[in-house]
């Protein structure tokens, strides 16, 4: 078995515990492709799955990394639908950070023409959760007035950009000024600086009549202020909880507003809403080989620097997407 390059894993700890390595290259199973991983995408659970603070627990020895892109190289004989050399991109739980990883076939996705790698590693989670999110669950309506918390993040700036895509007038909350610029040149016609602000007052002012929707992958002290700047019949989604605090709100303000409160979890979602997702995600790969939907790539770093990449991520300088270049990016 011939050897590959990855970034390994060997014990629990801060982004330093990673270093790259010549590892064996992974056995491919039933179900199963192989991949020459060109990109992949570096995301906050990946920091938390090397220090072992994750909800998910993973025993060392192992190669991090969730979202990646490149070239089939193999796929396993009742494999259908995927053929050596095409050009794909999808999700895993760990693996990506290495130039093999061997991934279920129905986790990947051919990757649209014109598309790069980059993109595609990038798109793997954060468009298609806010895309379900917007469509399926807050049901966004064209002229809606739409919050967006945590509008510099992943999935925060994916919301921004999908919801001006479908016809809504967004506010971009973030924490610094270089995050709401990023916010505003992918489709934010308000932003705030929560960091410079009381959040609700900001709020009242900027949307005088009240908003539609509140995408919320952030919580914290944040979702509160969000939340009462609804009007009557607004819609609150909970994405996420990147602050780290899950937030307590007082009944009394859903009752006041006739608002709604719902939630999105990707995995619960696929199990009951399958033909709704299908839907979405086809549409989604049409606005992303249109042109009319991309990931914002806000740094790359080359695989020999993955302590850099995931330091960057874990330190929270991320905007958009952090993006690993596993090969030499094609130029
Ligand atoms: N429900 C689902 O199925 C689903 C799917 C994907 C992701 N998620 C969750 O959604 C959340 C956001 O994901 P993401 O990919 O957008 O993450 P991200 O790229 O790391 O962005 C998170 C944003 O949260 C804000 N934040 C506030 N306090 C923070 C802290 N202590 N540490 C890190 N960020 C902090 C930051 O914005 P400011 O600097 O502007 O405050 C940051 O830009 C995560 O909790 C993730 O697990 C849920």
């Amino acid at each position: 078995m011939t050897g590959v390059r990855a970034a390994l894993c060997r014990e629990l700890g801060s982004p330093e515990v990673v270093a790259v390595e010549e590892v064996e290259s992974p056995p491919l199973g039933a179900a199963q492709v192989r991949v020459a991983v060109q990109a992949a995408s570096v995301n906050f659970p990946d920091v938390l799955l090397v220090a072992g603070q994750y909800q998910l627990k993973v025993d060392p020895p192992f190669v991090p990394g969730s979202e990646l892109a490149g070239v089939v190289t193999e796929v396993a004989e009742d494999v259908t639908g995927l053929s050596v050399g095409d050009r794909v991109f999808g999700t895993t739980l760990v693996g990506a950070f290495a130039e093999e990883a061997v991934l279920a076939a129905t986790s990947l996705t051919r990757t649209p023409d014109g598309v790069d790698d980059r993109t595609a590693a990038g798109f793997g989670v954060a468009h298609r959760t806010a895309y379900h999110v917007l469509r399926s669950v807050a049901r966004v309506q064209p002229g809606d007035e739409v919050i967006v918390l945590g509008a510099g993040g992943g999935v925060g700036l994916a919301a921004v950009q999908l919801a001006a895509v479908l016809g809504a007038s967004v506010t971009a909350v973030a924490s610094s000024d270089e995050k709401l610029d990023v916010a505003r040149s992918l489709g934010a016609t308000r932003t705030i600086c929560h960091r410079d602000a009381d959040l609700r007052a900001a709020l009242r002012e900027t949307l005088p009549g009240g908003a539609d929707v509140v995408v919320d992958p952030v919580g914290g002290d944040l979702a509160e202020p969000a939340l009462r700047s609804l009007h009557w019949g607004g819609r609150f989604v909970t994405v996420g909880y990147a602050s780290g605090v899950v937030p307590k709100i007082p009944l009394n303000l859903v009752l006041l507003k006739g608002m709604a409160v719902l939630g999105f979890q990707f995995a619960d979602f696929a199990a009951h809403c399958a033909d709704e997702m299908a839907r979405n995600e086809a549409e989604l790969l049409d606005l992303l080989a249109a042109g009319r939907t991309t990931v914002h790539l806000g740094a790359t770093f080359p695989l020999d620097d993955v302590v850099g990449a995931l330091r960057h991520v874990g330190d929270g300088r991320a905007i958009g997407k952090v993006i690993l270049d596993v090969a030499p990016p094609a130029t």
